[in-house]
């Protein structure tokens, strides 16, 4: 059976070193914020080209860590809209609920899976105060044109960066200066953005267990992130804030350090993959994804469409190929939201309906995406 990812195999190249930084830690003695999780927040500021990195528990937390940073620093208050893709992962949901905040869905594009710029304007009430822009399977958000909405509007840009490591090009856009065109410093102070990144194993930089970070360029919410992550306190027992217990953990952070090297070389061998199944799977039953070819994709995972899609994963099953569905049930569906379920977005159900994973990781072989374009050409 090809596997859809192959985590052990991800991590066997780094045995030895996750060992010896075991070893280092337990000689450290030093478990929690400690240097290893220090060394990891500048190295993946750096990587992302922002000020600051703050280490969070998982990517759920960093989300909701954004949002309450903002309320603490009085940008976004309990009861405020925050626009989100109807199609995304119930997370990037969640996590505005659990700010206490209103999240509002808007449709996707079919070709794009990402949200729909164009019909964000018609959901602008006068309480919509952020944009939450999530890169869905590692392909960049059209964040040219959710800055000019945002900009128009006065409204925050929040982007879900979970899926998307290493998109950097506009990732943090607002706050990256020499790659945003058309963007003055007072406008780039004006909005500072946020990105909430996980490292759940299966991520493209992925931990041996949980883990998150934000990334941002705006001192006053590194300052309050850094404070809220650890029960709101930055000196030890004095509480500036309410806050929560989501630190990246140590251990993690060391095991991210040793793999973030690899990262860029990792998501262009996923991006090669994605180069042939894109030119070699020639089938009529089946709907490739949009790619422009540009670095705005890092295919944390490559979906495709089908009309039939359980019968088209029947038939890969019975050929030994493991495919996944990202996800059977879109957010408004779900049983937790039952005012939501009489809702209608039907592009995003449609995507819900059609989307089939292919096996997508960087130590999928030559031999094994042949095997794959063959047996979906075969179909
Ligand atoms: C789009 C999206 N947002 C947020 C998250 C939450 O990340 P985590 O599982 O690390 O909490 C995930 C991953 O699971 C995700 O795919």
């Amino acid at each position: 059976m090809i596997p859809f990812l192959d985590l052990k195999k991800i991590n066997e190249p780094y045995e030895t070193a996750f060992q010896e930084k075991l070893k280092l830690v337990l000689d450290n003695g030093w478990y929690i914020l400690g240097k290893e999780t220090e060394t990891f927040e500048k190295a993946f500021a750096e990587y992302c080209q922002t000020q600051y990195c703050i280490g969070a528990g998982n990517g759920f937390d960093a989300l909701v860590l954004i949002f309450k940073g903002y309320i603490e620093l009085g940008k976004l208050k309990k009861g405020d809209e925050v626009i989100v893709p109807a199609n995304t992962y119930i997370a990037s949901i969640l996590s505005i609920l659990q700010a206490d905040l209103i999240p509002v869905l808007v449709e996707p594009k079919l070709e794009t899976y990402n949200i729909n710029p164009d019909l964000i304007f018609e959901k602008i009430t006068s309480k919509t105060k952020a944009i939450l822009a999530v890169h869905l399977y590692g392909q960049l958000a059209e964040m040219d044109k959710i800055n000019e909405i945002a900009d128009q509007n006065n409204l925050l840009i929040i982007e879900d960066a979970a899926q998307s490591h290493g998109v950097s090009k506009f990732q943090n856009s607002k706050t990256q200066i020499p790659n945003y065109k058309d963007v003055t410093l007072s406008e780039v102070e004006e909005h500072l953005g946020a990105s909430a990144h996980s490292f759940y194993p299966g991520k493209n930089l992925g931990s041996l267990g949980d883990g998150g970070a934000i990334t941002t360029n705006d001192p006053e919410l590194a300052k309050v992130l850094f404070s809220l992550r650890n029960y709101g306190s930055e000196k030890k027992y004095y509480n500036e804030y309410i806050g929560v217990n989501s630190r990246l953990d140590e251990l993690q952070a060391a095991f991210l350090n040793i793999k973030l090297p690899n990262l860029n070389a990792d998501n262009e061998k996923r991006r090669v993959i994605a180069k042939r199944y894109l030119a070699e799977i020639k089938n009529d039953k089946i709907e490739l994804p949009f790619w422009d070819f540009s670095n705005n994709h890092v295919f944390h995972l490559f979906v495709i469409r089908t009309k039939n899609r359980d019968h088209l994963q029947q038939y890969l099953t019975k050929n030994n190929i493991q495919t996944v569905i990202h996800y059977p049930v879109p957010p408004h569906k779900q049983n937790a939201f039952p005012d939501w379920n009489n809702l209608s977005f039907p592009i995003t159900e449609k995507i819900h309906n059609e989307v089939l994973s292919l096996p997508m990781s960087p130590v999928l072989t030559e031999t094994e995406v042949n095997y794959i374009i063959e047996i979906l050409n075969q179909y």
